[in-house]
């Protein structure tokens, strides 16, 4: 049996329980260090392994439901080790992630095409997966740092400057996007529980409509982007009137490294996005055909699922606590996402 440690009350307190169990300088931290990523050869992971590739050794955990890691020029480096595995395999996933001293726990059913498409793997991989994730974290006496992936999609339909504390939404039953939104947030509060009972260093994120180069899936700019670059035709879901917050990948990232390196960050949740960068869904297909001088025709398709009419996270936290602010403007980060996308075309699987 795993020897648990003191319990410390939950939130600001396991911060500083963490603070001075384990002094050390953040500088130092992400060097030398195991880094364990479920969902390693997905979008945001690949950005993050960019960033730190050079100093630490990275395993891949990812069953390659989806797969930006083979056109990143990473899925050959000495430092990176590839696991072909299911979150939803328990076994596998413990003995992979041993001696590990972070786990980045990004593996999940995301994308509401996808969702809708499988809403029980849906559930299934997010719920059960993170549950299986974070018992191989203590299983392994994972020590630095346990990230959890969650949602922006947790405070529902009407999101208005949603700040951490803010009330989540639940939505209605057998409606396939709140599944994800609850299936997320089923992770995030067992996340929470295993903070609180053994003392695992977590902490969870927010993302709110994160884009960049090597994205696919289903996320609007990317999309938007590949036929623009093509002439295609842009389909819009819906009026188009749908507002979001943009967040540029590497901006993202930023966030993320913080995240796991200050030890303030341990037992919190993080909204991370970007407030500034807001428009609506019909505003940034416009800004996607001026910006790349595109000839692509807009069209309107009826709604696939409920969707988020607005959406604008406070990301006043992470400021305050981790001195996060993105950096990167909605024309520059289409500018920087579509030249990657050209200049990979013939290796990346457009409409995925
Ligand atoms: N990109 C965003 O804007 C955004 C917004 C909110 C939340 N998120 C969350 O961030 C995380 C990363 O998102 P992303 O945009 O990089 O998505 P992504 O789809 O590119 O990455 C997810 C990865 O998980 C892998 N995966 C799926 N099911 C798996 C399973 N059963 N076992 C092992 N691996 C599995 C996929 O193959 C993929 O590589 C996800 O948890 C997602 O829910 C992302």
């Amino acid at each position: 049996m795993e020897k648990e440690r003191d319990s410390p009350p939950v939130g600001r307190s396991i911060s500083i329980f963490f603070s001075q169990a384990k002094v050390r300088n953040s500088c130092d931290m992400l060097k030398n260090k195991k880094i364990f990523i479920t969902g390693g050869a997905g979008f945001i992971a690949n950005a993050l392994i960019k960033r730190i590739i050079e100093e630490n050794h990275i395993i891949v955990y990812d069953n390659f439901h989806r797969d930006t890691l083979s056109a990143s020029g990473y899925a050959d480096d000495p430092h990176l080790r590839i696991v072909k595995g299911d979150v939803l395999d328990f076994d596998l996933l413990v003995n992979s992630m041993h001696g590990s001293d972070i786990l980045v726990h990004a593996a999940a059913i995301a994308g509401i095409d996808t969702v809708i498409k499988d809403p029980v793997r849906t559930m299934r991989v997010n719920m059960i997966g993170t549950a299986n994730a974070l018992e191989a974290a203590r299983i392994n006496k994972v020590q630095d740092r346990i990230i959890d992936f969650s949602t922006s999609e947790v405070f529902g339909p009407m999101a208005f400057k949603s700040s951490e504390s803010d009330n989540t939404v639940a939505g209605s039953a057998g409606e396939a996007r709140w599944g994800y939104a609850v299936s997320k947030l089923a992770g995030e509060h067992l996340a929470k529980a295993y903070c609180s009972r053994y003392n695992l260093p977590v902490v969870t994120i927010r993302p709110f409509n994160v884009y960049g180069p090597g994205q696919t899936g289903e996320g609007a700019i990317q999309v938007f982007i590949k036929r623009a670059l093509k002439n295609e035709d842009i389909h819009i879901d819906g009026d188009g009137n749908q507002i979001r917050a943009w967040c540029y990948v590497d901006d993202f990232v930023d966030c993320l490294l913080k995240c796991m390196e200050d030890e303030e960050a341990i037992g919190e949740s993080f909204n991370i996005g970007n407030a500034r960068a807001v428009i609506t869904i019909l505003g940034l297909a416009e800004a996607v055909c001026r910006v790349l001088n595109s000839k692509s025709k807009i069209v309107f398709d009826p709604p696939l699922s409920a969707d988020v009419e607005l959406r604008i996270p406070s990301v006043e936290k992470a400021k305050k606590i981790l001195g996060f602010r993105a950096k990167t403007d909605l024309e520059e980060g289409i500018r920087k996402t579509a030249a990657w996308f050209e200049q990979n075309r013939p290796t990346v699987d457009c409409e995925k």
